[in-house]
């Protein structure tokens, strides 16, 4: 890897490297503010998820998303912070520290070093457990969207081993890292795909006790990536965007998996819109492709579906490093609207916001109903990509007055969390947002609560080293420590 350090408008791309570090360490400690202080409110546990070591013995990962699962908790109470980190023992992370080198393929960009033909017809995967971190039913669960969840204890972040939900899964079954909970309910609503030439998508409901006690199989026409999906009460809704698989290049060892993806040219985007008893309509819209939801509810006969919209697959090429990436290349997300009437069968969009924004979060009672506000990474810059520096604070009633709260330019945000004030469950953005950061100056991550109203500061920790770049998390009001 090759250090340049352009200055890229808002940032330089020597800061946004480092925080593509691996932390070999586990900690666990207690810490103070250095500014501000802790809303009284703001009690309980952030779990976030990602990829905490991205080689073995120097021998690096191929992509990012292929690193190993790492998870950070964050818990909040009397004024401090206490952080813990813990790889999660999979198998595969076992072999591969024992064996000091890569034994696996990774889905996105890691090949097995020794050329094509240690490759060759390996069709096998690493499960990373990499994605996300879900705490329901009393389980702690690590999400990998090609297998089974993996569960770990939560005040001690050990791993216990897969979830099966008492069989209900088969031990390798996909399991989206992208379940919603229903708020009025406490159902957790998710999905598993296998995909290849067709592919069957299960969906499946845990009830808030933690047994899965749903279970639907669809067979759905052709190749399908479905990162992420829209709930609302009477219904399920994904957006089958025209990528197809080139699987030879993968069988025979040539690329990995994330590499053979190539978009379709002036194919649609197909929406799959499952009803409750999982009758299938399927209606049509753009070419593009989308990772993430913001929301969607219902409106009369419509449903509105909010989401992060990309122009193309966002494809790294083979021969490139990650980290190396040219921003300007990459196609920015912004946020769109589609309008859903089911019983016409058509289909509206609209571009409600065109910076570059990914990791939307809204406030959990809002989930699968109407809703006013959402929060989001974005670029410092109102045009062009970047890497994400900013929480931008979007109000849909009210366009045009977004709030961003820039972090430029040595500074590199995490997905935003949104926690509510549990004294007042309204207005909507009453509450806090807590932001993870990669501060390139101290080449450490700190931690900021903003107020979730106006986006000020109310307190920030400087943690003593860095966190990786993470992907998801989420929050709960309980304390394990
Ligand atoms: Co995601």
């Amino acid at each position: 890897m090759s250090v340049s350090s352009v200055l890229a408008g808002s940032y330089s791309t020597a800061d946004w490297q480092k925080g593509y570090t691996s932390l070999r360490q586990e900690l666990s400690y207690w810490l103070d503010p250095v500014s501000g202080s802790l809303p009284a409110g703001l009690v309980g546990t952030l779990f976030r998820n990602g990829p905490g070591q991205l080689e073995v013995r120097g021998q690096a990962y191929g992509h990012p998303f292929d690193g190993d699962g790492m998870i950070v908790a964050m818990t909040f109470r009397e004024g401090r912070l206490h952080c813990a980190n813990r790889f999660i023992r999979t198998p595969e992370y076992l072999a591969e520290q024992r064996a000091g080198q890569v034994l696996y393929r990774g889905v996105f960009g890691t090949q097995k070093p020794g050329g094509w033909w240690r490759n060759f017809l390996d069709l096998r995967f690493k499960n990373p457990a990499n994605t996300n971190v879900i705490y329901h039913g009393g389980k702690l669960l690590a999400l990998w969207e090609a297998s089974s969840p993996y569960r770990l204890d939560p005040a001690t972040l050990e791993t216990l081993g897969r979830e099966t939900f008492h069989g209900a899964l088969l031990p390798d079954q996909p399991f989206t890292a992208h379940p919603r909970r229903d708020p009025e309910t406490g159902d957790l609503w998710a999905f598993g795909v296998r995909t290849g030439l067709n592919s069957t998508l299960s969906l499946y409901r845990v009830d808030p006790q933690g047994s899965l006690v749903e279970k639907q199989e669809h067979r759905i026409p052709g190749f399908c990536f479905l990162h992420d999906y829209v709930w609302t009460p009477n219904y399920r809704i994904f957006f089958q965007n025209p990528v197809q698989f080139q699987s030879l290049p993968f069988v025979l060892g040539l690329k990995p998996a994330g590499m053979c993806l190539t978009s379709v040219p002036n194919a649609p985007t197909k929406i799959l819109v499952f009803d409750r008893q999982g009758s299938l309509i399927t209606l049509e819209s753009s070419p593009g492709f989308i990772f993430h939801f913001v929301n969607g509810f219902e409106n009369g006969e419509q449903i509105v579906v909010d989401a992060l919209y990309y122009g193309d697959y966002p494809k790294l090429d083979p021969d490139v490093d990650y980290r190396e990436i040219d921003f300007a290349t990459v196609p920015p997300a912004s946020l769109r609207r589609y309008t859903l009437d089911v019983s016409r069968r058509t289909v509206t969009e609209e571009t409600l916001v065109s910076r570059s924004v990914e990791f939307p979060v809204i406030h959990p009672r809002r989930q699968g109903h109407a809703y006013r506000y959402a929060y989001m990474g974005a670029t410092h810059a109102s045009t062009g990509n970047a890497p994400l520096q900013a929480i931008l604070k979007v109000d849909l009633e009210n366009l045009g007055s977004e709030v961003l709260r820039s972090f430029a330019p040595r500074c590199f945000v995490s997905e935003p969390i949104f926690v509510p004030d549990p004294q007042s469950g309204d207005p909507e953005d009453r509450g806090w947002v807590i932001v993870t950061l990669f501060d390139a100056s101290r080449e450490a991550s700190s931690v900021v609560i903003l107020d979730a109203e106006d986006l000020g500061i109310c307190c920030r920790f400087d943690l003593p080293h860095h966190l990786p770049y993470g992907l998801h998390g989420s929050f709960t009001a309980e304390v394990f420590v």
